[in-house]
């Protein structure tokens, strides 16, 4: 019922060029697949995906929006211009924005109108610190997080989000959350968006795992029944490892 997708975050690595070449590679390579492929490079690199990607089964887009709509915003990128350029996806709250760039639930929510005002997905990123965890308190936090995000937002389609469960612990640090863990959350909240949108809706939206997702864990962890894909950093961005996880999802 839950196409899964694997999205990759590139953070602030590769420079266009390279993602250029990156891109008329992994056409090359690219096997027939069930499931959803997206790439979230950097905003300089966005033209290229979409010279690369539009109309092929690949998706694109950003890691992340202004919470504003046009205007004297001198550094920002709005949802309008993710648009123009055919972005599919984009992040919103990953937890090194909340962390170095001070993003409050506030902050979030109106990044997430923003994009779902010019159609395009917000890939919402949830998820707890370590001391959060060790006090045993992950998942009220974690929830908490989402329904500030959706908070009044107003939501139809189950294609107009996509929530991404990332422990702050297991980004880049090579620890991931077991899967028994990751289900135990994404199952918390599935049942959140239910009690929200309803039932129909929840059983069709998507929750991602993401924190050190790498082709040695992703079986494992897709095989959860909540868990329908990964945001994925490291592994992102190497061919060979990005694609054995796209084999490995199918
Ligand atoms: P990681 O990053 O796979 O390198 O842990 C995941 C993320 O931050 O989205």
């Amino acid at each position: 019922m839950r196409r899964l997708l694997i999205a990759g975050n590139w953070k602030m690595h590769k420079t266009p060029s390279e993602a250029r070449v990156w891109f008329r590679e992994l056409k090359r390579l690219l096997p027939p697949l069930a499931s959803e492929v997206a790439l979230l490079p950097a905003f300089p690199i966005l033209p290229y995906a979409r010279e690369a990607f539009q109309d092929t089964q690949v998706a694109y887009g950003a890691q992340d929006v202004s919470a504003h709509r046009e205007g004297a915003y001198t550094g920002e990128v709005s949802a309008r211009m993710l648009a123009d350029l055919g972005c599919r996806y984009t992040i919103v709250g990953h937890s090194e924005r909340r962390k170095h760039h001070q993003e409050t639930d506030a902050l979030v929510r109106e990044k997430l109108l923003r994009l779902l005002e010019e159609g395009i997905t917000p890939i919402l990123c949830v998820g707890e610190p370590l001391e959060v965890r060790e006090r045993g308190e992950a998942v009220p936090y974690t929830l908490g997080q989402l329904a500030a995000a959706l908070e009044g937002v107003d939501l139809q389609d189950p294609r107009q989000l996509v929530v991404a469960y990332e422990p702050v612990w297991a980004i880049g640090t090579g620890k991931n959350a077991a899967p028994l863990d990751a289900e135990e959350m994404h199952q918390a909240i599935r049942s959140a968006l239910s009690k929200r949108y309803g039932e129909g809706f929840a059983a069709r939206v998507r929750i991602l795992y993401g924190g050190s997702v790498n082709p040695g864990n992703f079986a494992s962890l897709l095989s959860m029944p909540n868990v329908d894909g990964g945001l994925v950093g490291g592994a992102s961005l190497g061919l060979e490892s990005f694609l054995a996880l796209l084999r490995i999802a199918g």
